[in-house]
C-alpha cells in the first residue's frame, strides 16, 4: 500500500516541500545507500545455488516481507525455510499469499538457474504440509544439476525490470485486448482470467476500492501494514523490506514531522486521510484486471499459482504494461468476509479459490523495491 506521491503533492499543494526544501533540501534530496543493492548483485556469485538464489530474492511477495530462508546444508542441494517472524497474521491468516510469494520465489530460481545451465528439480513440501499455517517443515527441497539442454525461459529477461507498479494508471490510455492473450499463455497450472471491458473494469475497482477501505478502516489489519512501513532512506536501508517511502517528498514529510507510523495510523490525522485518498486512487484507475483461480486451495497449488503469478507479472513488464496486485478482497480475515463473497461469485462462480488480482494499465515508470542482501537469507552455508 502506498501514498502517491503525485497524491501527496496534490493534497499539500506544495507549500510545505517548498518550505521545506530551504532548510532540509539536502537531506531531503538523499536517497537510500544499500536497499536496492541486491538488484544489481543478482547473478554475480560464483556458486551456482547463490547464483540461482540471487535473482529469486527479486521475487514479489506480499508487504514485500521477504521470508525466505536458504539452508545449504547439503552439497548441491536448497532447502528452502520460511521465517515465520516474516508472516502476516492479521491479513494472511493462514499464509496463503505468503506461500504465493515463496513460489515466485522458487519460479525465478528454477528460471535463473536454467539459465545458466542447470536443472532445477523442486518438491515442494518434502516433509509434508498443513493447511492451517506454516509450520517448521521445510517449504521446499530444490537439487540443481548440470544439464546443458534445460530450456531457457524468454520472461527471464525481464526480471530486472519487474515491478508491482503503485501507482495510479492512465485513465485516457485503454489497455487492447489483445494485451490479455500474452498474459494468460504464460500460466501453467491455475486458470487465468481477465477483463479490459470497461462495465466489467468498473465494477472491479468499486470491489477493489471497497475493500482497501475496509482493510486501512480495521484498526488490526492497517496496524499491520503501518508498522511495517519505512519512512525515508534511514529507514528503508536499516529495513530493506515492509512498505517504503523515500524520494524528497517523503523525506522532507518526515522531517516536518508530518508523516509518521503514529500520524499514519490515526484515522483523524492528514497522513491517514491522504493515504485512503492514495489507495483509492490506484483501484480506481484500474484499466484492466486480470486474476488467478484454483480449483483446489491446497499449500502445493499455492506454490504453483505463485510460480504462475510471476510469470503473469513477467508477462505485463514484456508488454510495457503497469501491474499491480490488489489482494484486499481475497484476505481471509472475518471483515473482509463481504468482498471475499463477491469477489468470488464473480470471478470464480463455478467454484475454487480465487488466489491473486491484479490491475493492469499504463502508469509512470517507478524503481525497484528494497531488498535484503542475499547473504542475511542463507542458513548453513
Ligand atoms: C501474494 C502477493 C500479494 C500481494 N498483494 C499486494 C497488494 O494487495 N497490494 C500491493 O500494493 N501489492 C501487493 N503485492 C505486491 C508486493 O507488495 C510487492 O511484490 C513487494 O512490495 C515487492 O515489490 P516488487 O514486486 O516491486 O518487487 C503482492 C504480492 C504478492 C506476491
Amino acid at each position: 500500500m502506498m501514498l502517491t506521491r503525485r497524491k501527496m503533492i496534490g493534497l499539500i499543494g506544495g507549500g510545505v516541500v517548498l518550505g521545506a526544501g530551504g532548510a532540509f533540501g539536502y537531506a531531503a534530496t538523499r536517497v537510500p545507500q544499500t536497499a536496492f543493492l541486491p538488484w544489481d548483485m543478482a547473478g554475480r556469485y560464483e556458486d551456482p545455488r547463490l547464483r540461482a538464489l540471487s535473482w529469486a530474492l527479486l521475487a514479489p511477495n506480499p508487504h514485500n516481507r521477504q521470508p525466505w530462508l536458504a539452508d545449504l546444508a547439503e552439497d548441491g542441494v536448497i532447502t528452502l525455510r520460511v521465517d515465520r517472524d516474516r508472516l502476516l497474521p492479521q491479513t494472511d491468516p493462514f499464509q496463503r499469499q505468503i506461500t504465493i510469494g515463496l513460489g515466485c520465489f522458487l519460479e525465478l530460481l528454477r528460471m535463473a538457474a536454467a539459465e545458466d545451465g542447470y536443472r532445477a528439480e523442486i518438491s515442494p513440501f518434502p516433509e509434508g504440509s498443513a493447511a492451517a499455517g506454516l509450520d517448521g517443515r521445510p517449504i521446499a527441497r530444490i537439487t540443481l544439476s548440470a544439464d546443458p539442454s534445460v530450456a531457457r525461459d524468454p520472461l527471464f529477461a525481464h526480471v530486472p525490470e519487474r515491478r508491482s507498479n503503485k501507482e495510479p494508471f492512465d485513465l485516457a490510455r485503454p489497455v487492447a485486448p489483445g494485451a490479455l492473450g500474452p498474459l494468460g499463455a504464460v500460466v501453467r497450472a491455475a486458470r487465468f482470467g481477465g477483463t479490459v471491458a470497461p462495465e466489467a473494469v468498473q465494477d472491479l475497482r468499486v470491489l477493489t476500492h471497497e475493500a482497501l477501505r475496509i482493510e486501512v478502516e480495521t484498526p488490526h489489519t492497517f496496524q499491520e501494514s503501518v508498522d511495517l512501513f519505512r519512512i525515508g532512506r534511514h529507514e528503508v536501508d536499516a529495513n530493506p523490506d515492509g512498505i517504503d517511502f523515500t524520494g524528497p517528498l517523503f523525506e522532507s514529510l518526515r522531517l516536518t514531522g508530518q508523516f509518521s507510523r503514529a500520524s499514519a495510523a490515526d484515522p483523524s490525522s492528514f497522513a491517514f486521510r491522504s493515504g485512503l485518498d492514495a489507495v483509492f486512487a490506484n483501484a480506481d484507475t484500474a484499466m484492466g484486471h486480470v486474476w488467478l483461480v484454483t480449483a483446489d486451495n491446497d499449500r502445493d497449488t499455492q506454490i504453483a499459482t505463485g510460480a504462475d503469478w510471476v510469470r503473469v507479472n513477467l508477462a505485463a513488464t514484456a508488454q510495457g504494461l503497469g501491474f499491480h496486485p490488489l489482494s484486499q478482497a481475497l484476505q481471509e480475515f472475518p471483515e473482509m468476509a463481504g468482498p471475499y463473497r463477491a469477489v468470488h461469485e464473480r470471478l470464480a462462480p463455478d467454484g475454487g479459490t480465487v488466489q491473486m488480482l491484479a490491475r493492469i494499465g499504463y502508469g509512470p515508470t517507478v524503481g525497484a523495491s528494497p531488498r535484503w542482501p542475499l547473504e542475511s537469507k542463507i542458513m548453513n552455508a
